[in-house]
């Protein structure tokens, strides 16, 4: 056993005192594995700080292999934290009485495809400790959640991909958890499926259940998420409300009549510009550059300008997030 692992069993989770009303609050969550007997080493979650608040979709980011399925498997206690800890629901990671409160779909679940969908969820509510009485309303009424009952009768063999993950998130729900942990639910479907499943997310936020899921399609996360973390590297670089985080990309001025021998000046200022009908549409991205154009066309007799802030997506700033962080490590390792 490692030095770390002793140490890990030593403390037994650090983080014992109640969080400050988080569904979820890590503190330096930090996940090694060793591989080929600890000569190889992959530091696959460091030193995560992560909190999500109570009643929200919390959407978490990364690209393939940040690490968003090994904090997942931490926070559910199915791998056990190098260093660090946390509290879900209050109680610290792996407690087994919290497990009863969570629903998880894991990322490629794998079905027993020769049962039919009412008999794998019958099969699921008594493992989840379902009461015997309680299986029946139970299993109907996730179906129904997820817009299946009329295949309850039919082989989970028959199913699409998207139908199988409408089945995952069934099974997750059959035992009323609060809060439900899905691991790319979206991955490797198509529009169609991809819609079913965000309106079933939807529906489940309005019955005020917390869902916290890991993706990397960021429309959707756009879509359905009121928080966000970015992990990159197993190093959270961002994280909070989504509105806060997505601020503005610019501004967009609306000129009429602008002279045509302003167009030199103005071109290597903007990020873009259109021209519609007598108007000019140009888009400035930097605060510095914003100010030379307004000056630029009111020297230049437009009197006529509109402006309007242009939103972020998400797509920028988590490119942005991203290059930033690689470019920092990449200077820290060239400085190491
Ligand atoms: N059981 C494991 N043993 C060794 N390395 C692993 C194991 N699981 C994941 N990893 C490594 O940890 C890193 C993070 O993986 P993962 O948590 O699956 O990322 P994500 O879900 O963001 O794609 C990757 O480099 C991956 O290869
Ligand atoms: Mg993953």
């Amino acid at each position: 056993m490692s030095f770390e692992k002793c140490l890990y069993f030593v403390r037994q989770n650090p983080l014992t005192e109640p969080s400050d009303n988080h569904i979820i609050e890590t503190q330096g969550l930090t996940k090694v594995y060793n591989r080929w007997f600890g000569f190889r080493m992959t530091e696959a979650v460091s030193g995560l700080d992560l909190k999500v608040p109570p009643d929200c979709t919390f959407g978490f980011l990364g690209p393939n292999g940040a690490g968003k399925t090994t904090t997942i498997k931490m926070l559910l206690g199915l791998v056990r934290p190098t260093r660090g800890g946390g509290r879900v629901l209050d109680r610290p990671l792996g407690n087994q009485e919290v497990r009863k409160r969570i629903g998880f779909l894991p990322e490629e679940p794998a079905f027993s495809r020769h049962l039919k969908a009412r008999e794998f969820l019958t099969l699921c509510a008594k493992l989840s400790h379902v009461e015997p009485d309680e299986q029946k309303k139970r299993v109907g009424e996730a179906l129904e959640t997820v817009k299946l009952s009329h295949r309850a009768g039919s082989r989970l063999s028959e199913f699409s991909r998207g139908m199988l993950q409408r089945i995952g998130i069934a099974q997750a729900l059959l035992h009323d958890p609060t809060l439900l942990i899905l691991d790319e639910p979206m991955t490797g479907l198509d529009p169609p499926g991809r819609r079913e499943i965000k309106e079933i997310m939807q529906n489940l936020r309005q019955r005020e259940k917390t869902i916290f899921f890991s993706s990397h399609i960021l429309s959707d996360v756009e879509e359905l998420c009121d928080s966000i973390g970015i992990l990159n590297q197993g190093r959270l670089v961002l994280s909070g409300p989504i509105l806060d985080l997505l601020g503005t990309a610019g501004v967009e001025y609306t000129v009429t009549n602008m002279p045509a021998t302003l167009l030199p000046t103005i071109e290597p200022l903007v990020a873009g510009m259109q021209k519609r009908n007598d108007q000019w549409i140009l888009q400035v991205a930097e605060k510095p550059n914003q100010e030379k154009v307004r000056r630029i066309l009111s020297d230049g007799g437009c009197s006529d300008i509109e402006s309007h802030r242009l939103q972020k997506n998400l797509d920028d700033v988590f490119m942005e997030t991203i290059e930033a962080d690689n470019e920092r490590r990449g200077k820290e390792t060239q400085h190491g």
